[in-house]
């Protein structure tokens, strides 16, 4: 018999990650999408690029009106021989969505500025009583949709969902058009800002959906594993309005089922369940979840777990873990574009695993919802990131409210996949007061918003004549140290770590969240010999020589990187060409040799962990 018990209450969001209410003033993402009602809108769109906004803008520059014929939001079919069009689709312009679009056409290898998609479909409502949302994975960077020529919304955000109700009255049974003005100029001013180690991928990145829910649904829910608990389970459930109802939760394997009755918009809950197997790397239980409201039911794969510092040790379930890690790019670099399938992350995943990784560094911004999902299966512990990154506006009020709208995004998405174990808040800032304010308030906000899983953020370190001192004041508000270091790439030999000291001036697990060596794949030389795989080889075994020497609370790293990957900054005309080259495997999927250095001490630390 379960014992359990639900109460009715505000969500309370100190306790529990806030619910959509939160979010912007745009619809809140419907949470799971994937166990919705949905039809795929992915597949061949045409496109028009537009790099003088001329769609958007008439000739005086003022921002073109609803009806306006020359918008490119409006049908482009003339209306008789004489009628004057100067714009139009055609299947001759066309890209894949999802997909970046730098990778599908060479003229848009380095395109930033405004591409407009549109394709047209037709649509019978399934319950014509219902609602419909038009539902985007992420599009890079900022997204306005039309939908038979009137706006339902604008976006800012590369790497997160969003949704946009669709009126009823929008909506026709044949031949609804949908245009989408994508735009992926950087700016000073967004997350990230200017400059970034990375390719500017633009585009509609991710899946497209229709969703179908009823008038009232089930938008958003959480549950997990209660703090300090083996055998208990808290959450809550969200609809989109206050409704008189009545749900029921489901996990069959548990013999747990319960009505639940609503009377407001929201009901948390808890439920003691004595055989509870835990999710763990060694075993990644995952359990179905069944939430039905009317006519409505979604499924979800959930595991439960703990993760907690004690000391300056990293627990899983209560016990020490040490984090065989790698950074990866959604990149699938044979093809140079963003990843953005199912195959996509199983790739990926796969590929740390080769290396004998139980954690992946998702850099340096959410990824797509596959990668969370294939980690929570393959027992594989995530760090997931917001591309607060570099140099971004610390001394801005509204780029700190993007940057809490793009960690608000990320936690609300991923909130139940047990593999993410550490939200991170950005990456290489430099230190300055208005820094750390800016970043110890997005830290406690993600405590806020998540108070089951570790915040971090990649802190500064500095060498003071060989001796690695981490002092960054950020260190004083996250749960581990975080910091990257190249000691030997940039900047001196591989052999200078030999004399490496280590100076945390925090009782907190020390996590090395980069290194790494740059190597073009094929090219053999010896080890003094930069560039060569022998030379990044030589890095590796001098890193891993540290590793072994580093104090007591060092609990593990993630070395940059898994794959070569595409970045502007880099343009050594012989072992870059437009490539970051620091990968463990080339852009062909080969292993270099500095690969087999990191998986034999992989596979050590997995025998010393088993002891
Ligand atoms: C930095 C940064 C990465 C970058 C890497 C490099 O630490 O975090 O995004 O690609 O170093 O220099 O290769």
């Amino acid at each position: 018999m379960i014992k359990g018990k639900f109460y009715r209450s505000l969500l309370s969001a100190t306790l529990l990650i806030s619910p959509a209410s939160e979010m912007l003033a745009q619809e809140p993402p419907i949470n799971n999408v994937y166990a919705r009602d949905i039809t795929s809108l992915n597949g061949k769109w045409q496109y028009i690029v537009d790099p003088y906004e001329t769609g958007f803008y008439d000739y005086r520059w003022a921002e073109r009106r609803e009806g306006d014929g020359e918008a490119y939001w409006n049908t482009d079919i003339p209306k008789n021989k004489s009628d004057r069009k100067e714009h139009g689709y055609s299947d001759k312009y066309s890209l894949n969505v999802p997909g970046d679009w730098n990778s599908q056409d060479p003229k848009f290898l380095y395109y930033e500025g405004t591409v407009w998609y549109k394709r047209s479909f037709d649509y019978s409502k399934k319950n014509p009583t219902g609602k419909v949302f038009l539902y985007f994975g992420a599009v890079n960077y900022e997204s306005h949709i039309y939908l038979n020529g009137k706006k339902l919304g604008s976006h800012k955000g590369g790497f997160s969902p969003f949704n946009f109700e669709v009126p009823a009255t929008s909506l026709k049974e044949k031949d609804n058009y949908l245009v989408v003005k994508v735009d992926n100029k950087r700016k000073r001013d967004e997350i990230p800002t200017l400059n970034t180690d990375w390719w500017n991928y633009g585009g509609i990145t991710r899946d497209v959906l229709l969703v179908e829910v009823p008038q009232t649904f089930i938008r958003d829910y959480s549950i997990r594993l209660k703090k300090n608990s083996t055998n208990e389970v808290e959450g809550w459930i969200r609809l989109n309005k206050a409704s008189e109802k009545t749900l029921s939760l489901e996990i069959a394997e548990l013999k747990l089922k319960k009505e639940i009755k609503l009377n407001s918009d929201s009901v948390s809950f808890s439920y003691k369940i004595p055989k509870l197997q835990l999710w763990s790397t060694g075993n990644p239980k995952l359990y179905s979840l069944k939430l039905q409201s009317g006519a409505e039911t979604i499924t979800d794969k959930v595991g439960f777990r703990s993760v907690e510092v004690q000391g300056n040790k990293i627990l899983l379930n209560g016990k020490p873990v040490f984090l065989r890690g790698i950074c990866i790019h959604e990149e699938i670099p044979e093809e140079g574009r963003r990843a953005n399938s199912k195959a996509d992350a199983l790739q990926l995943l796969r590929q740390a695993k080769e290396l004998n990784a139980n954690m992946v560094r998702l850099a340096h911004y959410p990824h797509n919802e596959y990668m969370t999902r294939v980690a929570d299966s393959l027992g594989i512990l995530v760090w997931s990131e917001i591309p607060v990154y570099w140099t971004i506006d610390f001394a801005s009020k509204e780029v700190l409210e993007k940057a809490k709208s793009q960690l608000r995004d990320m936690i609300a998405r991923d909130k139940n996949r047990a593999s993410i174990v550490i939200w991170s808040v950005g990456n290489e800032t430099p230190v300055k007061p208005e820094r750390t304010t800016f970043m110890s308030n997005l830290v406690a906000t993600a405590r806020k918003l998540d108070n089951s899983r570790l915040i971090s953020a990649a802190l500064e370190v500095h060498n003071d004549k060989g001796t690695m001192i981490v002092d960054d004041p950020l260190g004083q508000y996250t749960d581990l140290v975080s910091v990257n270091e190249y000691l030997g790439w940039y900047g001196g030999f591989p052999s200078d770590v030999k004399n490496a000291k280590w100076d945390i001036r925090y009782n907190k697990p020390l996590f090395i969240s980069e290194t790494g060596a740059e190597a073009l794949s094929g090219f053999k030389a010896d080890s003094l010999t930069r560039w060569s795989e022998e030379f990044q080889e030589w890095y590796y075994k001098e890193q891993v020589a540290m590793m072994k020497r580093m104090p007591a609370n060092f609990v593990g790293l993630s070395p940059w990187i898994l794959n070569d990957f595409r970045s502007p900054r880099r343009n050594n005309p012989v072992y870059q060409e437009g490539w970051n080259n620091k990968g463990l495997f080339d852009h062909k999927g080969n292993k270099k040799k500095a690969f087999y250095v990191m998986k034999t001490y992989y596979d050590e630390k997995e025998k010393e962990q088993k002891k």
